[in-house]
């Protein structure tokens, strides 16, 4: 193939925060929105990237290796890098890059970039890997090319996600299942406008405490234990409070599995706002824009529950809705959001799509 397209989602997180970095379990969805990477083969060894709304083309020559860089096409060089390492053949190529996914509303825009380069480049240049393996590969670039520590949630999400249904991700197996979201239900994603710049370090810092905590307990990780074992065991409190995020937001994952199995979504729901009061009380990566957002939803008639996706620190919250009553929820959310905060909301009815790769 000479040139093709490709397609890969947004992700937003609905139960599981932080568990992925800790062996844990996920539950996502993958959205209608993304990435498009239209891609061609050039000769040798040239690479052209450029991306709508970014001025020029970013021009290479990778005969000699891809390097960082420090700019935004490190997330496909990473991608056309780790492939050629796994074998794949390193050619030629040019990439020109348009989202729908707004900017920096958390919903993995780095994620989706990667996949769809990945998924580009296997069809360019023919190359064969099992669909975990491509977002254990796009994992693995984000990690060590462009130095950001994440787990595995916002590629797999990306590349497994179903339609009407949530992804869920066991973390230590590196295995998913699809589970049926009731038709009845929407995802309605509000963003508070406000993203915090400590991100990374924060993030960082989380994932040693995290750590630390498994390493007091004496157990591979916090996967591993239970909220009652972190219980009775000594350790600072601070270091105890992150932790039990991670195991009450593991055996609520669990729990929620159980409620959609059961028909009883309500609980799914409770869930994800009990979720939300861990990241308040325990997690520390919460913000009082968010906080206002998950207090405003909740107490909408129709809303089943809320809570903030992915990282924390800024972004989004994501609502579990009544798709009928979705409109209103919206409405009374953001202008009630904007007279009170020093933001703009802006929110988006999602419902749970197709991943890049077909089952
Ligand atoms: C970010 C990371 C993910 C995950 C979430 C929190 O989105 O990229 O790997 O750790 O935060 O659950």
């Amino acid at each position: 193939m000479t040139e093709t397209t490709s397609f890969a989602p947004g992700r937003v997180e609905i139960l599981g925060n932080h568990t992925d970095y800790n062996g844990g379990v996920v539950l996502s969805a993958a959205l209608q929105i993304g990435i498009t990477a239209i891609a061609r083969r050039l000769p040798a060894s040239q690479v052209q990237l450029s991306s709508e709304g970014i001025e020029g083309v970013e021009t290479l020559n990778r005969s000699t290796g891809l390097a960082r860089s420090g700019k935004w096409i490190d997330y496909p060089l990473g991608v056309a890098e780790m492939l050629a390492r796994a074998g794949a053949e390193p050619g030629g190529f040019s990439i020109h890059f348009s989202s729908t996914l707004p900017h920096g509303a958390g919903l993995s825009s780095s994620a989706a970039l990667e996949v769809a380069t990945a998924v580009a480049l296997m069809r360019l240049y023919p190359f064969d890997l099992a669909r975990m393996d491509v977002a254990r590969l796009c994992r693995r670039a984000e990690n060590e090319f462009v130095g950001v520590n994440c787990g595995l949630l916002d590629q797999a999400s990306s590349v497994f996600g179903k339609k009407d249904h949530l992804v869920f991700l066991d973390c230590r197996s590196e295995t998913v299942d699809a589970i049926p979201l009731p038709p009845h239900l929407g995802l309605l994603i509000i963003n508070s406008g406000v993203k915090h710049a400590l991100t990374g370090g924060e993030y960082n810092e989380r994932r040693e405490q995290c750590f630390e905590a498994a390493r007091l307990m004496q157990v591979p990780a916090l996967r591993d234990a239970s909220t009652a074992q972190l219980d009775s065991t000594p350790m600072p409190d601070l270091v105890k409070r992150r932790a039990r995020h991670i195991t009450g937001e593991n055996e609520r994952v669990f729990e929620a599995i159980e409620a959609l199995r059961q028909g009883t979504p309500e609980a799914l729901g409770a869930l994800m706002t009990a979720s939300h009061r861990s990241s308040i009380e325990n997690f520390e990566n919460s913000t009082p824009e968010l906080d206002l957002l998950v207090s405003l939803a909740t107490s909408q008639p129709g809303c089943l529950g809320a809570r903030l996706s992915g990282g924390g620190f800024g972004g989004s919250i994501v609502a579990l809705v009544e798709k009928e009553k979705s409109q209103q929820i919206q409405q009374n959310v953001v202008e009630e959001y904007n007279a009170r905060a020093e933001a703009t909301a802006t929110a988006l009815l999602c419902e749970a799509a197709d991943g890049a790769i077909p089952a």
